[in-house]
Formats: C-alpha cells, structure tokens, sequence
C-alpha cells in the first residue's frame, strides 16, 4: 500500500527488507541483462566489493576538503587515475562530479565565466552537433547561453563546414563527441581542435558515454582516432565513470588542461554571515560514499580487469552487430565505433520492432531522424543476453514476416488512431496519452512518437512536461 506518512513507529527491517524485496521484483531483470543502457554493471563480485566501499563512506561529506582527508585524498588520486587515460605527457586538473549533466553544465559554466572574463563575451554562443547530448542544451537553459545547433550531415557525421560558418564573435565554445550518444560514432575531434586553435576558442569534448571504453579499446589495439588533450586544442574533457568504468551511481569526472579555466567552475562567497563559503562543483553536500567506491572501483578492477570488461562488451557488441548486418530486414544506421549500436529497418515500422522487443521485457532506446532503435552494448550482455536479444528480435521480425495481413492491419489501426486524434486536437491528446502513460497495460510508444510529429514545439513540450508530472 501507498504509504504517504512517516509511520508513527519505524517498521521492522523484516518487513522493510520484504517491502523492497518485493517491489524490486516487479521491476525489469537489469541483470540478465535486459536493459541496454542506464545500468552498467560489473557483475556480483565486483558489485558487492565496490557496494561496501560505499557504506564504509556513506556518511561523510565531501563539500569540503579539510574535513576528510582520506576523502580528499581519494578524490584527486581518481582525477589522476582517470586523466591518465586522456594525456600521454601532461598534467591535468579536475574534480568528480554527481554525473555527465553535472560535468556538462561545469564545463559550460566555466567557458561562459572564462570568455565574459578575458573576452568580454556578453552573449554567448555554443557551437554543438544536433547528435550532441540534451545535458548541453539543458546547462545552456540554465545558463543563458545561446546554442547553436548544427544538423549532422546525411551520413550522421558532425557537419564541420556549417560549424566553421557558425562561429562569429560570440561564440566562446565548440562542442565535440566521443562519441556521439544516437549512432555512436565519434566526432571529427582533430579538425574540431584545428579549429578551436585556429580562432582561439575553447571546445569541450564530452567522452561521458565512450571515454573510458575508448581508452581500453585503444590498449586492446583497436584503432580509435585522437580525442582528447592529446590535441592542442582540446580544453576540457567529460568522462563518467559510472557507465564504462561500472562505478556506481553519481559520478563523473571533468578535467581541464588549465587551472585558471576550471577555476571558473567554483563557487566562493567568503563575505556570506554562515561563515567562508567555497564549493568545486555544483553540488553542495557531495557524498563520501560516492568518492570512495569510485576509487574502489578503478583500484579493484584495474587495468587487467577493465581490458576483460572491454572484451566482453566487444564480444557482446558484436554478436548483435553480426545479426543486425546479416538481417535482409535491418540495418545499422551510420559507423559505430564502440558499442553504442542504432539501427533501423526498410521494411517494417522500426518502432514497432520496439513496442514488441519491449513487450518481451527488453529496455532499449529509440532513435529520432531516422527512426531506429538505440542499444547501449556493456559486459552485462556477454553472458548470454546479447545472444538472447537477437533470438528475441528473430522472433519478432519472423511474426511480421508471417503475419502480412495482420502487419497492414496494425499498420491501418496505428495510422486511423492516430489521425482520429490528430483531429481532436491537442487537449485531446494530451488528455488520452496522460491517462495511458501509466497504464500497465503493453504501450504502444510507437504512436506516440507519430502523435507527437504534428505537434508544435510548444504543444511538444507542454505533453512532455505533463507526461514527466504525471508520474510524480
Ligand atoms: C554522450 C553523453 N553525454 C552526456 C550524458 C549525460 O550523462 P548523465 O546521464 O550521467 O548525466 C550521456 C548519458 O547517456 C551521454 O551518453
């Protein structure tokens, strides 16, 4: 039952621990492997080492440096860990961050300080890729930064000549990709460099996603071009370690090739009546726990432990990647380089392939222009669930096969539904997605991305926003 009080007297860990027990159970099997992104999962050994790592820590704080040494300690050796992986010769510096937003929204605060500081910039300007990551666009609203969005070229390439075009006396920052969340290909980092260089801007690289992989994938000899402060004029670079690097939850790490620039990151009000104020990131309080089971993690697994996840996940990818290029049905969309997969498919309507694969119990992303259905491929899906998944998709494809009737059928159904609706208007609309949007019953999400087609950007966020609130 709902509980909307603090229970008079504190319940039983018994029951507490029955409680949770049971409604984890009607969550989705993240570890068999059917979410392909948002978990990113070591396996159980791993897990537990790095869990008690966490409670060990859990009640520190780690706002401020000279409360917890062993804390501060931590949190630079990670920095270094980490920014070891990014610069063969050089020093870097940075802090661990709550995740890629918080890293993202960092980087873009400090740019803005930065170029109003030494450039007079008064309007900002940020040049981005339309495959770059909403963070950026999000951290630009609360920024009061001014993005300007290039689309990609037809083969889903970051389109450098418009970027070059875009830049004009406010532009502070170019934004690059490695890779590029939707077709996982990285963007042309070395020419993006080129020209940071060539008209003494700043650009960040966001390596949320791929950065730490990409590093493990160059040491197991795979040919991945430069990105980082390898090239001159890379600034800052993004990279969390709670995907790739199977870290837990909230934590993230953003460096700079200069102190003066990260600097522009702080907060210092030391005039404040509570006493000197000072904070490196956003947050305010930032748990221990977090510090301390990041650096557990790169310290347990290791070089040797990371280059095995690597494999795996490699192994993994490529068992989809294999079934997808010998499908007559589907197709990759793009050149992906790691382990981000998208593909779409000529025949069938892609995001009905979706509607079924999520009916089967499979989390799976869906790709906008063009359609096509998003995996995130990690080490979780190497034993078993990457082989499982095809299975499940030839099943799925094979009933559509099978069914050509009753395919023109759904195909009719979809396209009258969605035009009746259309016709009703968008009170109408929102008013029938809002009552489905948390119906248990097997969604049809396809209709709501063809709903959402006519919609203007107005009518697009309001449905959106409601549909968020609805849940809460
Ligand atoms: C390329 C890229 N950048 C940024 C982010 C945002 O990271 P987070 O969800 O940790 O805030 C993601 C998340 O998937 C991403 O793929």
């Amino acid at each position: 039952m709902f509980k909307n009080k603090i229970p008079d007297i504190g319940m039983s860990e018994k029951d507490l621990f029955e409680d949770l027990e049971n409604s984890k159970n009607l969550d989705l099997d993240w570890k068999s492997g059917k979410t392909f992104g948002a978990v990113y999962y070591p396996g159980e050994s791993y897990s537990k080492a790095i869990s008690s790592a966490y409670v060990k820590f859990m009640h520190e704080n780690a706002f401020d440096p000279q409360l917890f040494n062993s804390i501060l300690n931590m949190e630079n050796e990670l920095v270094q860990q980490t920014a070891s992986l990014f610069s063969s010769n050089q020093k870097l510096f940075g802090n661990l961050t709550s995740g890629g937003t918080e890293s993202i929204f960092l980087a873009l605060l400090s740019a803005r300080n930065w170029s109003t500081k030494h450039k007079n910039i008064k309007n900002p300007e940020v040049i981005l890729s339309s495959s770059a990551h909403p963070a950026f666009l999000k951290a630009m609203n609360f920024l009061s930064i001014k993005a300007i969005i290039i689309p990609t070229n037809n083969d889903f390439n970051l389109n450098l000549k418009v970027f070059k075009e875009a830049i004009n006396q406010n532009t502070i920052l170019l934004v690059g990709s490695a890779p590029a969340y939707p077709t996982g290909m990285i963007d042309p980092i070395s020419e993006l460099s080129n020209l940071a260089l060539e008209n003494n801007l700043l650009l960040h690289i966001d390596a949320c996603i791929g950065g730490f992989l990409l590093s493990y994938l160059k040491k197991c000899n795979y040919t991945i071009p430069l990105f980082d402060f390898n090239l001159e004029g890379v600034s800052s670079l993004s990279v969390d370690l709670h995907k790739y690097a199977y870290a837990p939850k909230g934590s993230s790490v953003l460096l700079y090739r200069n102190d003066e620039l990260r600097k522009e990151q702080f907060s210092v009000y030391p005039s404040w009546e509570g006493g000197i104020y000072g904070s490196t990131s956003f947050l305010g309080t930032k748990p221990g726990g977090i510090v301390a089971a990041t650096w557990f993690t790169l310290n347990h697994i290791g070089e040797n432990g990371y280059v095995g996840l690597t494999q795996k996940t490699m192994s993994a990818t490529k068992v989809i990647y294999d079934f997808i290029q010998k499908s007559e049905d589907l197709s990759i969309i793009g050149n992906p380089i790691m382990s981000l997969l998208a593909f779409h498919s000529e025949k069938y309507d892609i995001f009905h392939i979706a509607d079924e694969l999520s009916n089967l119990g499979w989390y799976i992303g869906r790709l906008q222009n063009p359609r096509g259905i998003h995996l995130v491929v990690s080490q979780i899906h190497a034993d078993g669930a990457a082989e499982n998944f095809i299975s499940d998709l030839q099943t799925v494809l094979n009933s559509l096969k099978k069914s050509k009737i009753k395919n023109k059928m759904v195909k009719s159904t979809d396209a009258f539904a969605v035009n009746t609706l259309k016709k009703t208007g968008f009170t109408s609309i929102k008013k029938t997605i809002l009552s489905k949007a948390k119906s248990t019953k097997k969604s049809k999400k396809r209709l709501i991305y063809d709903l959402k087609s006519d919609l203007n950007i107005e009518e697009s966020d309001d449905l959106f926003k409601s549909i968020l609130s609805n849940f809460y």
